[in-house]
């Protein structure tokens, strides 16, 4: 008999069924056995006799085979999908046995140490949240993927082994065997790629995409997260800022009606208003702070260009140096850069900075300019960036862009309090993957093909002897 879905059996007509899944509770009643089962649909009670049950445990894979019926009245269950339906086995296989978990599937997350969820992540994610996180963030990116098609984009894929893009945090690196002591980054984000498309003629690019950042991971960062990315060509500000106001309320009508968004269209404040009023770039515009169904959707404008980095003594970009300044007057820029605006905007709700973007310069003059201002010198500027000015001399539309961070906005419409809850593989405090153990030594002989040593501490010397 063919396998059915838990909850493809709603509609019961005395028919045998064969559903399979994970044993998610067991209760005995002398003679009889109720097991709830459970597979990625829902979950059945199903009836068996005592010997058929025999030593069943929880979280054992099996497959019943028995007739779906309407349960008897007073004994339907109105919080479960097929509450009103249950299974009278007649045939049971059981395909794995499980051990004693480490933690009860159906313990509410709060009650099981962090770690060990981590650990056994594969357990974790057999819980019914984690699993609607999942299936949520899926719904968001098909919907993404789906709404952009429609507006006449086109998803490119971009190389994830390449050179470092400035855009504020530490590599992670890749040694190359071929070229001995030359690494790759991972890329912190595709900037320099979806630019360079633009070149190309793309005019509307986008890719759902791994991003790499090298610091230290919080609440609402991770060392791996996921980018909308997107970048159109002749385009001005406020036609990037409709494109996002215009997915994200499609979004949530479509896939989190029951969320509110407080104000539309969604405010555009700028930098120095919001520094003011609030003393932060990200405020939470919540009405009602308590309510977990309002989203306060914002864009905070006109950012500064630069800022003064004290400990480096320099000036840095505040998004990314590709940014375009509000002026071409390079004498200007050169002189005061403290006072210098930028095409520069973030996307925040409730508090969070779920988006970045800019309009580019893309004159190579422009370009070189705010790398003076940053310190660099003008044969490093060449030697990093040689490939994006010379582009630039071949024929470039001015264009434009975004990235909306995913895992915070999911995060959100799922009202959990970390982006690790809406990660299937997230990583720990210290970049750790407690289930892979990752990062881990590697052998010897790999590290000759990468040509790689590995820096000993230093011994100490005692009476001139190492030790
Ligand atoms: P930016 O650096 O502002 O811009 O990043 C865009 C958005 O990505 C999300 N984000 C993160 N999410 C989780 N963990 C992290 N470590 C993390 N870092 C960033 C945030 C953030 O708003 N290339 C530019 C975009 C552009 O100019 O088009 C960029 O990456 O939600």
């Amino acid at each position: 008999m063919k396998r059915i879905l838990i909850k493809e059996t709603t509609q019961p007509n005395n028919t045998p069924v064969r559903v399979c899944g994970w044993v998610n509770t067991r209760r005995d009643h002398g003679g009889i056995v109720f097991i709830d089962l459970r597979d990625i649909s829902g979950i059945i009670q199903i009836v068996m006799s005592a010997n058929l049950a025999k030593d069943l445990r929880p979280e054992w894979v099996i497959c019943v085979e028995g007739i779906a019926k309407e349960r008897p009245q007073g004994m339907v269950n109105p919080d479960v999908a097929t509450g009103n339906i249950e299974i009278k086995a007649e045939k049971l296989v059981v395909l794995s046995k499980a051990k004693t978990l480490p933690f009860e599937i159906s313990a509410v997350k709060g009650e099981v140490n962090e770690e060990i969820r981590m650990k056994y992540r594969y357990l974790d994610l057999r819980r019914e949240k984690m699993k609607n996180n999942l299936v949520l963030r899926n719904k968001i990116m098909i919907f993404i993927r789906d709404f952009l098609e429609k507006e006449g984009f086109i998803e490119i894929e971009t190389p994830i082994m390449t050179k470092s893009t400035p855009e504020g945090a530490r590599d992670f690196v890749v040694p190359s065997r071929n070229q001995p002591g030359k690494f790759y980054a991972l890329p912190q984000s595709p900037q320099q790629y979806k630019q360079l498309l633009m070149v190309a003629g793309f005019e509307k690019y986008f890719q759902i995409v791994r991003c790499f950042r090298d610091e230290d991971p919080r609440g609402d960062r991770q060392p791996e997260f996921t980018q909308l990315d997107l970048e159109m060509s002749f385009v001005e500000q406020e036609e990037i800022l409709d494109l996002i106001e215009k997915l994200y309320i499609a979004i949530i009508k479509s896939e989190a009606p029951g969320k509110k968004i407080s104000q539309l269209p969604f405010p555009r404040l700028t930098y120095r208003e919001v520094i003011e009023k609030y003393g932060t770039d990200k405020p939470d515009l919540r009405k009602n702070k308590d309510d977990a169904n309002e989203l306060a959707f914002a864009f905070i404008v006109d950012f500064p260009m630069f800022e003064w980095k004290k400990e480096e003594k320099r000036w840095d970009a505040v998004h990314h140096p590709f940014t375009r300044p509000q002026t071409d007057d390079i004498k200007r820029i050169k002189k005061n850069p403290g006072e210098i605006l930028a095409h520069q905007y973030d996307f925040v709700l409730n508090g969070y900075e779920i988006g970045g973007g800019s309009l580019r310069s893309y004159k190579p003059e422009v370009l070189e300019a705010i790398f003076e201002v940053m310190g660099h010198e003008k044969k490093e500027i060449r030697r990093n960036f040689g490939h994006m000015l010379e582009a630039f001399e071949y024929g470039v539309p001015p264009h434009g862009g975004i990235a909306p961070g995913i895992d915070r906005f999911v995060m959100i419409l799922a009202n959990e309090p970390s982006i690790r809850e809406v990660i299937a593989f997230p990583k720990t405090g210290d970049n750790r993957d407690l289930m892979m153990q990752a990062p881990s030594e590697i052998s010897a002989e790999q590290l000759t093909e990468l040509h790689i040593q590995i820096a000993k501490k230093k011994k100490k010397i005692k009476n001139g002897k190492k030790s």
